[in-house]
């Protein structure tokens, strides 16, 4: 079968937003210690952070990163994690059973963001905490100083406020498992509240309302819908959280990328509708602070009888196909970069992380981590929109699913095409119109695809890699290209 698309310039959908390839450090698991953190590491620095893990975060070309939690943020107290180390609490952590022992706090997160070369995005606690709180932590933060809790931050050392931007208003809250749980209005109205009061205290930050967990929640549609007509105008983004698995169905987990489409489709229809009965010409952006794959239904993490320090939570080993599928999602955010503005993989270490470490011992590349890497890398300048033709999939999950997922970016140099082909045994020839981009030449072609969608890598066994894609040719104005069965591919064409 041939799928067939054009290249037009004229046809753009956004800027492509570098926020768009976020990630996310939650105290969950081992995410931040032996992740991130780990003093008397080899490849630790002076402050106990582990340059190996920072070098892959910067080979992965992540941008933002989301912190501290998940479900972590409803319970956290973030004072316990400033001043010296040695005189941080202990304290229990609910959310995921956990010794939490604030070694790691907002000014460790903060030396590590700065030592990455990304931007910091934060999360206040309105799970049992709420205006006060969130207000204390951002005066700490990004006011210069002559204040109770900026002084307190100059004390510890940091002279110069961090001006952190982008804040989460909590986390997931309408989940039953959130600790504080509200219901949409509840939250709404605390959530308005907190967003003025914290512009007053620092009016440049952009703030994040929680949309629902999942698109499944017996409350989606209504949860967004209500909290929206609480906190319109005090708001700027809405959150998506999604994850997906294999769960026995690979060809429809492989059409994963049908399911967040629709699911932004309906945000942005629920968030626009909103806006028509408010009559506001305000446009709410969204931000998917919270997507990966995850074999969720082998969690069992809350079940645990003991409090352990840093346990080994839903390290999942990723295969090729989940690769091909963490492709197709970001083909899916950039193919809705006109309203998703922000977008975090969660998470970036061991915890369904796409970096994996031992404690003590090396870090080392998932299979999901290399088509994060080539589309930050690569996809630039202005997202194109293609409008693929051609078969589509019959799966049980989601009903006809194109079998070609694309999307191209267009920039000074050249262009980039992203394209993940969905069927689980069939190739897929490509035919891409490219004359009105006026490109003749193909530069890298880098495809993933094993002939064992299951093969995964380990520490020292990094096998699923991208390799290079033979064949591709431009001819008489058309790109021709033959896509591997459950393959993601980039093309850069000049
Ligand atoms: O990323 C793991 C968890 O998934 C987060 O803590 C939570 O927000 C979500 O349910």
């Amino acid at each position: 079968p041939t799928a067939r698309l054009t290249l037009d310039r004229a046809f753009t959908i956004a800027p492509v937003n570098r926020r768009l390839f976020g990630s996310f450090v939650e105290h969950m698991g081992r995410c931040v210690y032996t992740g991130v953190f780990e003093p008397g590491h080899p490849a630790a620095d002076e402050r106990g952070l582990r340059t190996d893990v920072i070098d892959l975060t910067r080979e992965m070309g992540v941008e933002v990163v989301r912190y501290p939690g998940g479900n972590y943020v409803s319970g956290h107290r973030w004072e316990d994690g400033v001043g010296p180390a040695a005189e941080r609490p202990n304290r229990l952590d609910l959310a995921w059973r956990q010794i939490e022992t604030n070694r790691f706090g907002l000014n460790e997160y903060m030396a590590w963001t700065r030592a990455a070369g990304v931007e910091p995005m934060m999360a206040v606690n309105l799970g049992t905490r709420g205006i006060q709180e969130a207000c204390d932590l951002l005066e700490y933060a990004n006011h210069p100083g002559g204040t109770h809790w900026s002084d307190l931050r100059i004390r510890h050392g940091v002279a110069d406020p961090y001006g952190i931007r982008l804040w989460c208003l909590g986390n997931e809250m309408d989940g039953p498992w959130q600790i504080g749980h509200k219901t949409a209005v509840e939250y709404g109205r605390l959530a308005n509240e907190t967003a003025k009061a914290m512009r007053l205290v620092d009016p440049d930050v952009e703030l994040v309302l929680c949309g629902s967990s999942n698109s499944s929640m017996p409350t989606f549609g209504t949860w967004e819908a209500t909290v929206l007509a609480e906190a319109y105008d005090a708001v700027d983004y809405l959150s998506l959280h999604a994850y997906y698995e294999e769960d026995g169905d690979l060809p429809g987990f492989m059409a994963s990328a049908v399911d967040m489409d629709a699911f932004i489709d309906a945000v942005v229809a629920t968030a626009d509708g909103v806006a028509a009965r408010r009559r506001s010409r305000k446009r709410i952006a969204l931000s998917f602070d919270e997507w990966n794959v995850w074999n969720f239904s082998r969690f069992t993490g809350r079940d645990r009888a003991a409090f352990e320090e840093a346990p080994r939570l839903i390290e999942d080993t990723f295969t090729a196909a989940d690769a091909v599928v963490v492709g197709d999602l970001l083909i899916t955010l950039l193919r809705h970069a006109d309203r998703v503005t922000v977008a975090c993989q969660a998470q970036l270490a061991n915890v369904i992380g796409p970096i994996r470490t031992e404690p003590g011992g090396p870090a080392w590349r998932q299979t999901i981590f290399h088509p994060f890497a080539l589309t930050a890398r690569h996809a630039r300048g202005e997202v194109l929109r293609v409008e693929p033709v051609g078969p589509t999939l019959d799966t049980a999950r989601y009903g006809d699913a194109p079998q070609l997922s694309a999307v191209a970016t267009l920039d000074d140099e050249g262009v980039t095409l992203l394209l993940v082909n969905r069927g689980v045994t069939e190739a897929l020839d490509l035919a891409a119109d490219v004359r009105d981009v006026g490109v003749t030449r193909v530069g890298l072609a880098a495809c993933l695809a094993e002939d064992d969608p299951h093969r995964v890598n380990g520490p020292g066994a990094e096998t699923v890699v991208p390799r290079p894609l033979p064949g591709v040719r431009i001819d008489a104005g058309v790109l021709h290209a033959r896509l591997p069965a459950m393959s993601w591919s980039l093309v850069r064409l000049h």
